[in-house]
């Protein structure tokens, strides 16, 4: 028997919905795909949204609920900023437009990722391509914004946006892996994952991934391997400010600073964010607000990170009551 390295399985391509019903959130898409699929007719499109959304994934499994076992004769997926220039891309779709569809519904589909990487001259090329062989071939373009792709192109196609994926949707798809692949998965560690992945459901794969095969799946795992700070951590770091607790809080910034890499422009709006959902009384929270806006401010002109955050930590201080 040959020995080697034992398959270790992706679990951004072992978890990769399969069906549209599998597909987590952007609901009104999938209704939209399933009618296509109903009508056995898709328009043009364009799948626009951030990365990890589930561009790629719709149109893989529209095309598999389309035509079938075969689908991949049916199917040309071309990345835009990989191929060798507009002719190259060109020529691809011409030789897979020219052989006649071998599926009943008499047209193919060519996913064309990353369509915003090509010029607007590339753009002009390929639709002219589209035009000619629109009767057997359905373009789909992805793409993070939809306005990167010429109008001529735009016009032509039913733009359908993808949006983050909710708490929810993510939580949901971690327990669902967590529980398939007998790995402990807590609510906390969950929704860690979530906030590190800021709704892209392949930064949160990868992270549980990551995690699990660490062996320790703890928030405070989750955040250290993503060199992030958690929301519990700035609530404390507010807190001890305002506690006047300033040799503290000057440590806990530190860390923040020197072992996460943090700028002090991401403390402040972590700060921000923490003290815009607290329950700090309606005038003091007021004056935070109005302190991290001038730090903010005098960062961003060029003032230290150093020192800004100091005299932050020291106007909280006085806002708390705490010095006077
Ligand atoms: N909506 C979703 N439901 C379930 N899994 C998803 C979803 N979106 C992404 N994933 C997971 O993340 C992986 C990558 O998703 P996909 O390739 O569809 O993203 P994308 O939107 O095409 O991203 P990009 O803009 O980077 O191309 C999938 O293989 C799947 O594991
Ligand atoms: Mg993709």
């Amino acid at each position: 028997m040959l020995s080697g390295a034992p398959m270790i399985d992706i679990w951004i391509e072992k978890y990769r919905p399969k069906s549209l019903d599998e597909i987590s959130g952007q609901a009104e898409i999938v209704e939209k795909l399933k009618a296509f699929v109903r009508a056995r007719e898709i328009p043009h499109l364009i799948f626009a949204g951030p990365a990890g959304t589930g561009k790629t994934s719709a149109a893989l499994a529209l095309a598999a609920e389309l035509f079938g076992e075969d689908w991949k004769m049916s199917f040309l997926e071309l990345n835009a900023s990989n191929e060798r220039g507009i002719d190259v891309i060109r020529e691809q779709v011409k030789d897979f437009a020219r052989i006649r569809p071998s599926n009943s519904l008499g047209f193919k589909i060519i996913f064309m990722d990353e369509a915003d990487q090509l010029t607007s001259e590339a753009q002009a090329a390929l639709r002219r391509t589209m035009e000619m062989y629109s009767e057997t071939t359905r373009f789909i373009f992805s793409c993070n914004y939809s306005s990167q792709i010429i109008p001529p192109i735009q016009s032509r196609t039913v733009v359908l946006r993808f949006r983050p994926l909710s708490k929810e949707d993510v939580v949901k798809r971690l327990k669902y892996i967590a529980e398939q692949e007998k790995v402990d998965l807590s609510d906390d560690s969950a929704e860690a994952i979530y906030e590190a992945s800021e709704g892209d459901m392949r930064k949160a794969l990868n992270i549980f991934q990551a995690v699990a095969s660490s062996g320790n799946t703890s928030p405070s795992r989750i955040f250290e391997m993503v060199g992030k700070t958690s929301r519990k951590e700035y609530e404390k770091l507010l807190r001890i400010s305002l506690e006047g607790l300033f040799e503290d809080a000057r440590n806990e910034l530190d860390r923040m600073l020197i072992q996460q890499g943090m700028s002090g422009i991401d403390i402040i709006r972590g700060l921000h964010s923490a003290v815009r959902s607290s329950q700090i009384e309606p005038r003091k929270k007021a004056e935070v607000i109005m302190a991290l806006g001038e730090a903010e401010f005098r960062i961003v002109e060029g003032g230290s990170d150093n020192i800004q955050l100091d005299a932050l930590i020291a106007r909280l201080s006085y806002i708390g009551g705490r010095l006077s």
